[in-house]
């Protein structure tokens, strides 16, 4: 059984959970069935994946068939940056839930720290954008707090925000942000950001644990490190008799981070599980405290294009 990590109010969140950026709604079915029945007891989703309904069809019917009921299961969804304004926010989660036909979410996220007009779902140019003197993050969050109040999800945080927004929020936050769920890996461990999540008291996910090789090709660099073929990480996956793909979700539990690596494919739903299993020793994690080149699969470039009222810094800060 994977572990957990407690947040503030004493509740359990399981510490792996199955990633389904990226899971065509034809395939996130089986995914997540197959998931649940190997014992996943974490979903992470969110409205921009497209595949929110397949998601819910498939929670549903394991929770139909008893393999398991809604109380052990932990459903988290993502706020669209194009319903940042405070007016915005609880009709686009009953969206989400609507989709996903639950009463509520476990956790809800801000998606990113920047905002996109309300029509446009993915930005062309700059001009897509919509300046966070018109929605702020602010306003943004006291919404977040109305659909916690309205029991619509259960704990709420964000998604891919650096210390400087975290305090924007924390300076006037009634309910603090209980989770950050951010890009994390051997190549880019984010230990500040994690040490200012730890010090504030909320807990931190790992997305892309794995490097995110399906992503689409537009979000590539060119000669980008492939961390599944990296040869320390293969190394110590030879002498645990595991996958480097266990190896590195091994790595995120074991820095007491919560990670949700993406398949679609049974095997490897089952191979990821089994990850925490293992247990790396010191000098394995020295080994790959070594690897961190601050190398991110998944830049900001598409919030930051010509006109856009901000920057790639603005994004991470
Ligand atoms: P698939 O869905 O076909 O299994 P990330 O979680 O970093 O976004 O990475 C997801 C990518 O890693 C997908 O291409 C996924 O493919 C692949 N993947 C998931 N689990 C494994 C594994 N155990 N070994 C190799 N590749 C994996």
């Amino acid at each position: 059984m994977a572990p957990t990590q407690t947040l503030s109010n004493g509740d359990q969140i399981p510490a792996l959970g199955l990633g389904t950026w990226k899971s065509e709604p034809g395939e996130v079915y089986e995914a997540v069935k197959t998931a649940i029945k190997e014992g996943y007891r974490h979903i992470d989703g969110a409205s921009i994946y497209g595949n929110e309904s397949e998601v819910g069809d498939a929670i549903n019917e394991m929770i139909d068939e008893g393999v398991v009921s809604r109380d052990e299961l932990w459903v988290t969804s993502k706020l669209w940056n194009n319903a940042h304004k405070k007016e915005d926010v609880i009709p686009a989660l009953k969206k989400t839930l609507s989709d996903l036909s639950l009463d509520y979410v476990d956790l809800y996220l801000v998606h990113w720290p920047v905002a996109l007009q309300p029509d446009i779902v993915f930005p062309k140019n700059g001009d897509a954008m919509l300046p966070l003197q018109k929605a702020p993050l602010t306003e943004t969050w006291e919404a977040m707090e109305e659909a916690k109040d309205q029991g619509l999800a259960k704990h709420i945080g964000v998604s891919n925000f650096g210390p400087e927004n975290l305090t924007t929020i924390l300076e006037s936050a009634r309910i603090k942000p209980e989770m950050n769920q951010c890009e994390s890996h051997p190549h880019l461990q984010q230990e500040e950001l994690l040490a200012f999540c730890k010090k504030h008291d909320i807990l931190f996910t790992a997305y892309s644990p794995l490097g995110s090789k399906d992503r689409p090709e537009m979000m590539k660099a060119e000669n980008e490190p492939s961390l599944l073929e990296n040869e320390t990480i293969h190394s110590i996956a030879d002498e645990h008799d595991a996958t480097p793909a266990q190896i590195l979700i091994a790595w995120a539990l074991n820095r007491d981070t919560i990670v949700i690596p993406k398949s679609v494919n049974a095997g490897r739903i089952a191979e990821n599980l089994k990850s925490a299993e293992i247990t790396l020793t010191d000098k394995n994690m020295e080994q790959i405290s070594e690897l961190d080149s601050g190398f991110r699969y998944v830049n900001a470039e598409v919030w930051a294009q010509n006109g856009s009222p901000y920057t790639t810094e603005d994004v991470w800060k």
